[in-house]
């Protein structure tokens, strides 16, 4: 077959249009993955996309409107949740499974009785199903268990000669498919995590629930509630096993890798990989992983190297759409190469994060106070006192010892203080921390945090698997440190300034831990994250 190559021009908009209202195929842009469109109430249309793609029949597919009000004609009822979804989230990367009406035809529903409904916020989406007059059944345009085509030349690789056009509209804002929830058999329920997150679900609908599927592998016979999720999906040539460890475990890790191997990386990781890599974005930003990761996953198709190791991504936010994909691509392959697996606790100053690590302690996990480390009598030795003289006077040292007050007040009423105070310390503090460290796993700790209020400043996160943050409200902190520390209010505000703010720390941590309430809420937090991280210790190879 001969396919047509176009561009995102009106007239090509509505010769888009008017193949699809012929019956026929166009691939196209949305925000979130490139989809290969068919009219959804024509069924002998749907049947060649499933024939083009090489899906199996029973995998059911997304009817894409432009309209909230198209709803109507083709779902049975529509419960007040849908149309609170609908007005947060419409239009945009969110499909909302419902009952369906007999127009839907079976070959779109893979036979069920529901129907998963999108509206798209892409514009040449929208217009392209405006052209064609009909509402469009759209799955992912890529080779039925590849990766999904979040760029134009991905569509041409897999679909070229096997669709009537592909039509050009740039690469995916998203680059994750949209979150699939069911309304359609009581509870919410999310199927598919993708372009809009748990959290934000959460708002709108408080009861809504993730299923057992989306982050585990569901084995041959058990039943699913979305047919896509017992699939192989988005598998490149290579064999790729997700590393759970800390960025200094798997670097260790693969450099130590005989030949062959490739790494899947963030652009942090690059200086530190010996073996070819490709990266997936930046550690902490899983908009821009989620962005990145089918393009990634298709770099990683152009090398040699067929066996290939994963960082893993953060769960949270679209996180869990980027986990979900990779964990998926991989093929459910996860190992947990160092028996020592470090949480890093943090938190801004006076946010109970001595509680979370008290509790741990309780619980039999180790702990190493990165504060009272850096106050060991091994950090400061004379090297080092000179050192800090050279920088901040004399008056820091009193009878040949360090005056710590002296030193904070010096260093932090200068602008670059802080910053050149660490520069010498922080080496120091290391080296101490990883014996430390060393102490609590020889006493048999495998779980050991990392309690420090300056992780991400000293650069102690490439040392740790988690990030644990926790947090309160500055008011709150304020008066425990005003108390704690037994100083004025005006040297507590100093403090608390010359921090990271509590949305820096937010958006690095996978887990969030709400230090503003009583205690024993800060405690049940603390078991709650340690029993999803042994879950996940349980489940890695
Ligand atoms: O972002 C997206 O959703 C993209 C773009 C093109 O809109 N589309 C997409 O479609 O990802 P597809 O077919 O690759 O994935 C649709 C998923 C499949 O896992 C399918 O099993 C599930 O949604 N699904 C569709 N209808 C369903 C239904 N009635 N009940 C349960 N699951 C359904
Ligand atoms: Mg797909």
């Amino acid at each position: 077959m001969e396919t047509t190559l176009l561009s995102s021009k009106k007239e090509d908009i509505l010769k888009a249009g008017e193949i699809i209202k012929n019956g026929g195929l166009v691939a196209i842009p949305t925000e979130t993955v490139y989809g290969l469109a068919a009219n959804a109430l024509d069924g002998e249309a749907v049947k060649h996309i499933f024939e083009a793609k090489g899906r199996p029949s029973d995998n059911p597919l997304i009817v894409h409107i432009s309209k909230f009000s198209q709803i109507k004609s083709i779902a049975k009822e529509i419960p007040e949740s849908a149309k609170l979804l609908a007005e947060k989230f419409w239009p945009g990367p969110l499909t909302i499974i419902l009952n369906k009406l007999d127009i839907i035809p079976e070959e779109t529903s893979g036979g069920l009785n529901t129907v998963a409904i999108r509206l798209p916020k892409s514009e040449i989406a929208r217009a392209v199903i405006d052209a064609s007059g009909c509402p469009i059944a759209a799955p992912s345009a890529n080779l039925s268990g590849k990766p999904s085509p979040t760029k134009f030349s991905h569509v041409v690789e897999d679909l070229n000669g096997r669709v009537d056009a592909i039509l050009d509209g740039g690469d995916c804002e998203v680059g994750v498919e949209s979150t699939v929830i069911t309304l359609a058999n009581g509870a919410p329920k999310i199927l598919r995590p993708g372009g809009v997150s748990l959290e934000e679900i959460r708002e709108v609908l408080p009861s809504v629930k993730l299923d057992k599927a989306v982050f585990e592998h569901i084995s041959t016979g058990e039943k699913v509630s979305s047919p896509g999720m017992k699939y192989t999906h988005y598998a490149p040539k290579a064999e790729i096993t997700i590393v759970d460890s800390s960025p200094d475990v798997f670097y260790q890790f693969v450099n130590n890798k005989a030949k062959n191997v490739a790494a899947l990386c963030f652009d942090e990781d690059i200086g530190h990989i010996k073996v070819p890599c490709v990266s997936y974005g930046k550690r902490y930003d899983s908009e821009l992983q989620a962005r990145e990761l089918f393009t990634a996953l298709h770099k990683l198709d152009e090398l040699k190297e067929k066996i290939v190791f994963a960082r893993i991504p953060r769960r949270t936010g679209v996180g869990s759409a980027v986990y979900n994909r990779l964990i998926r691509a991989a093929g459910f392959r996860k190992i947990v190469p160092d028996d020592r697996f470090i949480i890093g606790l943090t938190g801004p100053t006076g946010s109970g994060k001595s509680e979370s690590a008290n509790e741990l302690k309780a619980l039999g996990y180790g702990v190493v106070d990165a504060d009272k480390v850096s106050k060991m009598p091994g950090v400061y030795d004379k090297a080092c006192i000179d050192e800090l003289k050279c920088e901040f006077g004399d008056d820091i040292e009193e009878n040949g010892k360090l005056n710590r007050r002296k030193l904070s007040e010096n260093a932090f009423s200068h602008p670059s203080g802080k910053e050149r105070l660490e520069k010498i310390v922080f080496p120091r503090i290391l080296v101490k921390l990883n014996e430390e460290i060393q102490r609590e796993y020889d006493e048999g700790k495998r779980i050991i945090a990392i309690d420090g209020p300056t992780l991400f400043e000293a650069g102690l996160d490439k040392y740790c698997a988690r990030i644990a943050v926790v947090t309160a409200p500055s008011e709150i902190r304020l008066e425990r440190i005003i108390k704690r520390d037994n100083i004025s209010e005006e040297l507590a505000l100093k403090r608390m300034n010359a921090q990271k703010s509590e949305s820096f720390f937010i958006s690095r941590a996978d887990f969030v831990l709400d230090g503003g309430k009583d205690i024993e809420s800060l405690k049940e937090e603390t078991r709650k994250m340690i029993r999803e991280i042994n879950k996940d210790l349980e489940r890695s190879m």
